[in-house]
């Protein structure tokens, strides 16, 4: 049989859209996960509502590796920007995606305060030894976007006309950052393009796996830049993801 692609959305704003393109859908539940499984031109694709945040993503990953044994993963939904050259309605293809919310602390003891500035990234697959000792592990770990996966997305680029699409590097923590000199901590640190709260729990999962990954992402608020929330955008980010869907499709 053929290997389903799998597009996961968080929220119902970010995953229904695409579930109604679906064609002979059937739904079916885990826990709190739902998964829309249909076709699109005759070819199997699986749509994911995982919920929120890195912990149900993570989950709702390795289920819909283990039960539908899945071609291809794409990780899809809002985010907020870290780049003041992109604008809400932009599309960022996940390049890399990075963990963007597990941190060692600064060495301080009683009454020294706490200094964020001064974290280190803590990277979890550094070893099996304790993070907190390794200093292999103080740097981020960045999971690269499928190579055919990026090609079909930019194949279909033009189709998207509400803002550019363009390659980058999507940050994820269980984190809405509002401080904007955090922000720009954050961007220059990890070199992030936007910040969302699953895209690297999914690519972890993905690459533990092998199995090919991308994360595709739509600003819905840029606090760098006054760009204003507008839930509207993960109608137009579902809308480009069917079309790298399809694309993806013709080269299997
Ligand atoms: N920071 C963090 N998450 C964001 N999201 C959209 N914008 C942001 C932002 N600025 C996404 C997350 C999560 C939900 C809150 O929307 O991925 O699913």
């Amino acid at each position: 049989a053929q290997r389903p692609i799998i597009i996961e959305g968080p929220m119902p704003i970010e995953a229904e859209k695409f579930a109604k393109r679906l064609e002979n859908v059937k739904e079916e539940k885990s826990g709190s996960f739902v998964f829309y499984k249909g076709t699109v031109d005759n070819y199997p694709v699986i749509v994911a509502k995982t919920g929120k945040g890195m912990e149900n993503t993570a989950a709702a990953t390795a289920l819909a590796i283990e039960k539908y044994n899945p071609v291809a993963i794409i990780n899809q939904g809002t985010s907020g920007g870290h780049d003041p050259n992109l604008n809400v309605f932009d599309i960022v293809l996940g390049q890399r995606t990075t963990n963007i919310g597990s941190f060692k602390a600064g060495d301080k003891g009683a009454n020294q305060g706490i200094d964020p500035t001064i974290w280190k990234p803590m990277d979890l697959m550094a070893s099996e030894g304790s993070a907190g000792e390794d200093p292999n592990a103080e740097k981020p770990r960045y999971y690269e976007g499928d190579k055919s996966l990026l090609a079909a997305a930019n194949a279909v680029k033009d189709m998207y006309k509400k803002g550019k699409v363009v390659e980058g590097t999507i940050g994820s923590g269980d984190f809405w950052n509002n401080e904007v000199d955090r922000i720009k901590w954050l961007h220059d640190k990890f070199g992030t393009s936007v910040e969302e709260m699953e895209g690297a729990s999914a690519a972890q999962i993905a690459n533990s796996y092998g199995v090919p990954f991308l994360g595709i992402r739509v600003l819905s608020n840029n606090k760098t830049n006054g760009g204003k929330y507008d839930p509207s955008t993960a109608e137009g980010c579902q809308e480009y993801v069917y079309e790298v869907v399809k694309k993806y499709i013709t080269t299997l």
